[in-house]
């Protein structure tokens, strides 16, 4: 959602209706969204939460690029909210046939889906979708080439707050492929919505992001500059499939001693540093396995809160429906 499109997230009561992007998502909205997903957490070992809130309605999950997280917690938060939810198989679907997406989605609608969950490569393809359905159809954008990956976004804030809510208080260093991350441009709105005290964006020069798609960030090619004092460190995957040219992008060994996240360089970062990656992982490219799975990561406590995130944002939308 490149263009100033913000506006069609919301019906015309100002209630959300499409989640495309966290731009035009206030921190009244986000707040909620955060507290909705809390009261799904439950303890570990406990069942989890559950309720009929969306029985009866239908979940498309429509992912023409491949997904381990963001699918299966659709999947699970639909289940979990008593709403049937189809699972497209992008690769045995007859989009490989020529189908257009639109046709894609008007089958669908005939068969009463009421929510599409969409993640595509193509830019703008949540939102062209979003124009394009019926009015009782709800659109939301399951990650969009680099721009946006906003449920992402919200899991990602959800777990910085449960480490220190003060986010004016925070510095956060996203560490890697910045110039092709929707995850990182999804993560920096909401930061920015919630005022954060410093964003860091942390990466060699070659995969550095264009400042403008990062109003407010702070923009650094080295690693100790970018971790001191961090009390929040994502790093991120290089994301190969949406790189060219990869002239200029050193080699694995000269990366992961540059700018992986290891043992030598966290100590930069505050004692209490929380270690974030949003999955799926490449240990010992840009993150040492041992901190992967060391006290200071949260990276499966982001898993668990992206079912409870996706459970607030589809009931949300579920409430929306029943309200008109
Ligand atoms: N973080 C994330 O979007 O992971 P998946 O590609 O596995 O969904």
């Amino acid at each position: 959602m490149e263009q100033d499109d913000t506006k069609l997230q919301f019906d015309p009561h100002g209630n959300l209706r499409h989640l495309l992007s966290l731009r035009g998502l206030d921190a009244k909205l986000l707040t909620e969204l955060l507290d909705d997903a809390e009261r799904y957490l439950t303890t570990p070992g406990a069942l989890p939460a559950r309720n009929q809130s969306l029985a009866g309605r239908t979940i498309g999950n429509l992912f023409f690029e491949p997904s381990t997280r963001t699918r299966a917690s659709f999947d699970l938060a639909g289940r979990r909210l008593g709403a049937d939810v189809l699972n497209l198989d992008v690769n045995t679907s007859s989009r490989k046939k020529g189908e257009s997406i639109l046709d894609t989605i008007y089958t669908l609608e005939a068969m009463h889906v009421d929510v599409m969950v969409v993640r595509d490569a193509g830019d703008g393809v949540p939102a062209y979708i979003a124009r394009n359905v019926k009015d009782h159809v709800s659109v939301l954008n399951a990650g969009e080439s680099d721009v946006s990956h906003p449920t992402q976004g919200l899991l990602d804030l959800l777990t910085i707050r449960q480490h220190n809510p003060d986010f004016k208080n925070l510095v956060v260093a996203i560490v890697g492929d910045i110039q092709h991350s929707r995850v990182a441009r999804s993560a920096s709105e909401a930061l920015q919505t919630m005022g954060v005290g410093e964003l860091r964006l942390v990466s060699p020069p070659a995969l550095a992001p264009d400042p403008e798609r990062f109003p407010g960030a702070r923009i650094v090619d080295n690693i100790v500059d970018g971790l001191r004092d961090a009390d929040v460190v994502m790093a991120l995957r290089i994301q190969r499939e949406r790189i060219g040219n990869l002239d200029g992008v050193p080699g694995i060994d000269e990366y992961f001693a540059k700018y992986g996240i290891h043992h030598e360089n966290i100590k930069h970062a505050k004692a209490d540093v929380i270690i974030m990656h949003p999955g799926p992982m490449n240990r010992g490219i840009e993150i040492e396995g041992t901190l992967a799975d060391g006290p200071r990561s949260v990276i499966t406590k982001q898993v668990t809160n992206g079912v409870a995130v996706r459970m607030a944002v589809l009931n949300r939308i579920g409430k929306m429906m029943g309200a008109r």
